[in-house]
């Protein structure tokens, strides 16, 4: 039996669940066009706004893949599962006009694939950003995300990108928005965050179709020969074990949300089981952005076979997976009692 990969954003349908995240491979025409013939559902291009010091910063960018030993890797396409990424970025620098026209160009020929080019946009200045918004649905696009936890905000030049982490803020920023157009909205949030929940919330309140959760978090590694920070800065880490940090974070805003919200995992998913992982804590789609800019875009369909070889082993469907594990999500309280039980867990030498 085959099992049915589809699932719904909002009115949204999707294909499969699996979406090819924003990262510099989707700032090009050929990446994007490679990771929808690889059978992305979406592919969100690399984010855009109106700002020239995020421009700047695309040249100024830098990554490194990292072991657990934080020892650099090769960069060959072929990283292991557990290779961490630690980068710098900046922003799509075309013009917004042709940026645009490329994009539902992009669009229109997704659609033959029954798959979405979906634009990005990181918030700089809201108005300017409502601008930018209203244009890109009068170009046809048929959704919008708009990412407002982008982690780099810290560091990048004032007002480059704005990194929201007060909810009164992220339900304005929505609002504004959303009066600016009626398309669907996946609003990007912060894993830098003590309540990524409570900016979720926030989002829905001004008006979000979809959350999308969560951005990476900002770390500093010094490096052992140079004994200055690796990058030379601080700079966004991800990895494998992002994962179930992204997932607790989902699984408390579907309790906080509801069942209805739709939910989108970003933060760690690198293969097929990742996005069921995802699925399960109550995300209804995934999207994948270090996997593929590292692994190729051969690991989109790598991704979407294991999900369905997944699936079909139980005999069952992508929508089936939603919430399931969020659903049995236990408190400390409802645990069994076993007194002295935790004295196999410390070294024998500790124990009375
Ligand atoms: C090199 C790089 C560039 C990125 N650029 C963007 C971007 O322009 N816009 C955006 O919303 N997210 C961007 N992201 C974040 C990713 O889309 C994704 O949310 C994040 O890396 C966590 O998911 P992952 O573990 O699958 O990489 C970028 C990530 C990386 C690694």
């Amino acid at each position: 039996m085959t099992s049915d990969l589809s699932v719904a954003i909002g009115r949204l349908a999707l294909k499969n669940p699996v979406i090819a995240g924003s990262g510099e491979h989707t700032m090009t025409s050929r990446g994007m066009r490679a990771a929808l013939a690889a059978g992305a559902a979406a592919v969100v291009a690399k984010s855009t706004n109106e700002s020239p010091a995020a421009k700047r910063q695309l040249d100024g960018t830098d990554y490194v893949l990292l072991d657990s030993h934080w020892r650099p890797l090769p960069w060959n396409f072929n990283p292991p599962r557990d290779a961490q990424l630690l980068c710098r970025s900046g922003l799509v620098q075309e013009a917004f006009g042709p940026w645009l026209i490329k994009l539902a160009a992009l669009d229109a020929e997704a659609r033959q694939r029954d798959a979405y080019v979906i634009p990005s946009l990181i918030l700089a200045d809201l108005e300017t950003c409502a601008g930018l918004a209203e244009r890109i649905e009068r170009a046809g696009l048929l959704v919008l995300e708009l990412n407002i936890g982008a982690p780099h905000g810290d560091e990048a030049a004032k007002g480059t990108i704005v990194l929201e982490r007060e909810a009164a803020r992220v339900r304005d920023i929505v609002a504004r928005i959303r009066r600016a157009v009626a398309l669907p909205l996946w609003v990007k949030l912060t894993g830098q965050s003590e309540d990524v929940a409570a900016l979720a919330a926030a989002a829905r309140d001004g008006g979000a179709d979809a959350i999308v959760m969560m951005g990476r978090f900002m770390a500093l590694l010094p490096d052992l020969d140079t004994q200055a920070p690796t990058l030379g800065t601080a700079a966004a880490l991800g990895g494998a074990w992002a994962l179930p940090l992204t997932c607790r974070w989902l699984a408390l805003t579907r309790r906080k949300l509801g069942k209805e919200f739709p939910l989108i995992g970003t933060n760690g998913a690198r293969d097929g089981l990742d996005v069921v992982r995802f699925l399960l804590a109550g995300a209804s789609a995934v999207e994948l952005t270090s996997a593929v800019m590292t692994g190729g875009f051969r690991v989109i369909g790598d991704t979407v076979k294991q999900l369905s070889v997944y699936l079909a082993e139980r005999g069952q469907n992508a929508n089936d997976l939603i919430g399931r594990a969020a659903d049995r999500l236990q408190g400390y309280a409802d645990q069994k009692q076993r007194p002295g039980y935790w004295s196999a867990f410390v070294p024998p030498e500790a124990r009375d």
